[in-house]
């Protein structure tokens, strides 16, 4: 059981299923409509936990019913949430999500109280934060933060993961104090200003962040798989083929189940393939958080796919 910290965004998510992404100006009927809990960091910490790691999450929500049921759903699932805070300033995050029949998702996202996280919490909170090994953080709360904690982890040699979604600039401090940089093709291409089209074009995006002091660089590519870039290799690890149904929060589930397998100290491709397996399960359902796999059900995939079931 590894102890993994989420420093990021909780959200509730509102989910529309649609059967196509429609036009400006076009109106559109949707048959289903769900509310779940949300947010990349909330979804990393529930997948996390779900996967038997000792858990905490560090955020905040606003002074509101749905702050009370995601506390709830973090009590449930033995997340500590000592850190979560409740702002009267702003109301809890919300994001707007509609997933078409493919399974592919839009999101907007108002932020709310997540854009109030700030370096005075983490201060509050610090000796119980560096109690954790592993650290996932993602860019839906302010970096100022971010920055200054991960200055302080990286100091103590913790593992810190950064899941760079949604994309937008980065400095390069902390390109190069995190350990492993997460972001899918089209956040690589962004961060990089070059293209991620070909796999090629991936390896050669990730290796400008690495001349910008990146270590490694997991490219998530959705169907294809992730590459793993560092200063002197690329190796891609494809993914696992299932009947997607909502594919929000696969890349939150990956990045859990990275952290997972560092903890258990597989190699970096090893991890890989463990992380593919859980960001595949969690699509088999709707919701951000509705199939995200606990260990048991990832053994499970993995026997079914030695048997030729999958
Ligand atoms: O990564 C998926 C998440 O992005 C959703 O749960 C939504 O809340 C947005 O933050």
């Amino acid at each position: 059981m590894a102890k993994i910290c989420v420093i990021g965004s909780l959200n509730i998510d509102l989910t529309v299923s649609v059967p196509r992404f429609h036009m400006p100006g076009e109106t559109i009927f949707s048959n289903d409509f769900k509310t779940f809990a949300g947010g990349k960091g909330g979804n990393q910490a529930v997948a996390a936990a779900k996967l038997s790691n000792e858990v905490m999450m560090v955020g905040k929500l606003g002074d509101d019913q749905y702050a009370n049921f995601y506390i709830d759903l973090m009590d449930d699932l033995k997340i500590n949430h000592d850190a979560v805070l409740k702002s009267k300033d702003a109301p809890s995050g919300i994001a707007l999500i509609e997933v078409d029949e493919t399974g592919e998702n839009r999101i907007i996202v108002v932020s709310g109280a997540n854009m109030l996280v700030d370096v005075a919490q983490i201060k509050n909170y610090l000796n119980r934060i560096l109690e954790y090994d592993i650290f996932l953080f993602q860019l839906e709360i302010p970096l100022e933060p971010m920055v200054y904690l991960v200055e302080i982890l990286k100091e103590h040699n913790k593992i810190i993961i950064l899941d760079p979604a949604p994309a937008r600039e980065l400095p390069d401090e902390l390109i190069s104090n995190v350990t492993i940089l997460t972001p899918n093709e089209v956040e690589l291409g962004i961060l990089s200003n070059m293209p991620t089209k070909t796999n090629d074009d991936v390896v050669l995006a990730a290796k400008s962040l690495i001349a910008r002091g990146a270590k490694k660089v997991i490219a998530k590519l959705g169907s294809r798989g992730a590459m793993l870039v560092t200063e002197n290799s690329n190796t891609m690890v494809p993914a696992y083929k299932v009947n997607a149904i909502d594919t929000t929060a696969a890349g939150d589930s990956f990045n859990a189940g990275l952290a997972t397998a560092l903890g258990k100290h597989f190699d970096d491709c090893k991890a890989i393939r463990f992380a593919n397996a859980v960001a595949a399960i969690s699509t088999t359902s709707m919701g951000a958080q509705g199939a995200m796999p606990s260990l048991k059900d990832v053994k499970e995939f993995f026997n079914k796919i030695k048997n030729g079931q999958i």
